[in-house]
């Protein structure tokens, strides 16, 4: 186990689930201080994708009905190529197993994975012979009700549930493009062998946002927000770029400014929660690497103990999801878009001659009239045909004349397409953890320590008695109790000697550590101890809530805060 992995579980950040029947694989417990570092960054998440965008968090159920993944495809292309032993039975992700056994990459089909298992004469790993390869579905059925029930699976993207609520979405945000919609929420796949530790889960996080645009856009109004920040592309001929975002749009090599925009929000994001710029790239799918409803993505790529990883996907999905979920329910799933001026259209109509259809059609004689104003014709016909309440009727040409109009458009109906950007959280959260572990040399001895951002540590402050016995201890409880009502996560610790306790603290990346000493009783001062320099202030008991709040939500330095006494 890896040094860093060791000290989240000792600490309690991530723990296996199921731990004391012997774990299972692809599950993973958010531990107290795990589980807090990941509702901060999903809070930060909302700042950016939802209260920063016209957009609106929703929330749906993780069990779909089967007809959602009929109808999204992921019923029948959600799957990765899988091998399994003909000895010992165990089951391989095709791909993966080739990349490590062979050092290549192979395409994820059933016939290119068979042909390098021909040609390299692959084995597994107990040097038994492979079934031929197959693909594998990744969604977890299950059954709705009692008996045999419905079918239905547990959701593999929150997706499905935002554009499902579609109709309810564009009517909510009044048709008026663009909008986004945000969910937060589990996601499940039956990973085939998912031996990657926290990195492959098969219940797991994600944070997505489908913002639907008019099919035509190409900007996006906040573009200049981002258009001069400088990032790391590869892009889908391998080539590397580091440039402005504005400049990879204008070379093509990102196809439009919306999903520059939201590479560079992104970003931005990623680095406030304390991602390392120097180990954050964007790579686009290769053409044959894409999911079955994109036609465009750039991943966000973190480098970590695992190599590169994939932790956010952002897609450019178009209007497959709403076209495939319009032609199996039936529901149209456009919007009506005015145009910024009526146009004038010339169009040949149909005009009914009331007085002739009357007699012969008597009480549907007005619904057959509807229905020949609302045909298009381009020639004169000699008969043309109507439905009416189901009925199909011809009408010949002596019930309507043909006549050339000018009407005025207002508008028109279009299906919207999407770009979705994806995040990963349990992936992201612990890239966090893995780019914030650092070691340094501290009066001598080497100290493990967290260097978490202020603003996503999971304890933000601990309170600590100088010694442990009165009144060190009341006041330090007294100290815990204002700060907990001021809402700073607060801790208390008065367990063994006050280096042993810094250390731990700065194990888990506590940024700042108070401490009732001597001088308090003396003059209602405590100690502030910072834990990336180890560097002390004292200030008043009565500052200290405002000026905790100020340091949790900066990077100021401790020492613009009160007398220095301990500088590193
Ligand atoms: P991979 O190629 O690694 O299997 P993917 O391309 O299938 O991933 P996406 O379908 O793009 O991943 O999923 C969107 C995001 O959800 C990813 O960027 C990743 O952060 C996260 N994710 C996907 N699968 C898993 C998983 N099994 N465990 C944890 N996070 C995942
Ligand atoms: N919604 C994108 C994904 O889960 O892959």
């Amino acid at each position: 186990m890896s040094e860093i992995m060791e000290m989240l579980i000792r600490r309690g950040y991530l723990w296996q689930s199921f731990e004391i029947y012997g774990g299972m694989a692809g599950f993973i417990d958010y531990a107290p201080l795990g589980n807090n570092l990941r509702r901060k960054i999903e809070n930060i998440w909302r700042r950016y994708f939802v209260i920063n965008e016209r957009a609106a968090e929703i929330d749906t159920p993780t069990i779909g009905i089967e007809e959602v993944f009929i109808a999204s495809g992921h019923a029948t292309s959600f799957t990765d190529v899988a091998i399994e032993c003909e000895s010992c039975g165990r089951v391989y992700r095709a791909d993966h197993y080739v990349k490590e056994k062979l050092g290549i990459e192979v395409d994820e089909t059933v016939e290119a994975v068979k042909e390098v298992m021909e040609v390299y004469d692959l084995k597994c790993e107990c040097g038994g012979k492979f079934k031929d390869p197959a693909p594998m579905n990744l969604m977890f059925s299950t059954t709705i009700g009692p008996g045999r029930g419905k079918k239905g699976y547990l959701r593999p993207e929150t997706a499905q549930g935002m554009f499902v609520d579609f109709k309810r979405l564009a009517n909510f945000f009044r048709e008026k493009l663009p909008f986004g919609v945000a969910q937060i929420g589990r996601a499940y796949r039956n990973e085939i062998s998912p031996r990657q530790g926290v990195i492959r889960l098969r219940e797991f996080n994600q944070a997505e946002l489908e913002f639907f645009v008019h099919p035509g856009e190409k900007k996006h109004p906040n573009f200049s927000l981002y258009a001069n920040d400088v990032v790391r592309l590869v892009d889908k001929f391998d080539n590397e770029h580091e440039m402005k975002l504005e400049e990879a749009v204008e070379k093509g090599i990102i196809a439009n400014q919306i999903l520059a925009y939201f590479i560079g929000k992104t970003r931005r994001f990623l680095l406030e929660i304390g991602i390392k710029d120097e180990k954050l790239r964007f790579r686009q799918h290769k053409d044959d690497e894409r999911a079955h409803y994109a036609t465009d993505c750039w991943d966000a790529e973190v480098l970590t103990s695992y190599g590169w990883i994939e932790i956010v996907g952002i897609a450019d999905r178009t209007d497959y999801d709403l076209k495939r979920h319009s032609k199996y329910s039936g529901e149209d799933l456009s919007v009506f878009v005015p145009y910024e001026e009526p146009v004038k259209v010339r169009k040949r109509k149909i005009v009914p001659i009331l007085s002739k259809l009357g007699p012969v059609f008597r009480q549907k004689a007005k619904k057959v009239a509807e229905a020949l104003e609302s045909l298009n014709v381009e020639s004169e016909p000699e008969e043309v045909e109507v439905e009416v309440d189901g009925e199909k009727i011809k009408v010949t040409k002596e019930f309507f004349e043909v006549q050339d109009v000018e009407e005025e458009v207002v508008g028109e109906k279009v299906i919207p397409h999407v770009i979705e950007p994806s995040f990963g959280l349990d992936r992201i959260t612990y890239s966090v953890l893995e780019h914030s572990f650092d070691k340094d040399v501290v009066d001598g001895e080497e100290r493990r320590v967290l260097r978490l951002k202020r603003w996503v540590s999971p304890i933000e402050v601990a309170v600590l008695p100088l010694l442990s016995r009165e009144p060190f201890e009341s006041k330090a409880m007294e100290i815990v109790q204002i700060l907990r009502e001021n809402g700073i996560f607060t801790d208390y610790d008065d367990s063994g000697s006050i280096g042993r306790r810094y250390r731990r603290y700065d194990e888990i990346g506590t940024p700042f550590c108070i401490t009732t000493d001597h001088q308090t009783f003396e003059d209602d001062t405590v100690t502030i101890r910072d834990r990336d320099t180890t560097s002390q202030v004292r200030v008043k008991v009565s500052k200290l809530p405002e000026i905790l709040k100020e340091l949790l939500r900066s990077e100021r330095d401790i020492t613009e805060f009160g007398e220095v006494f301990r500088q590193v």
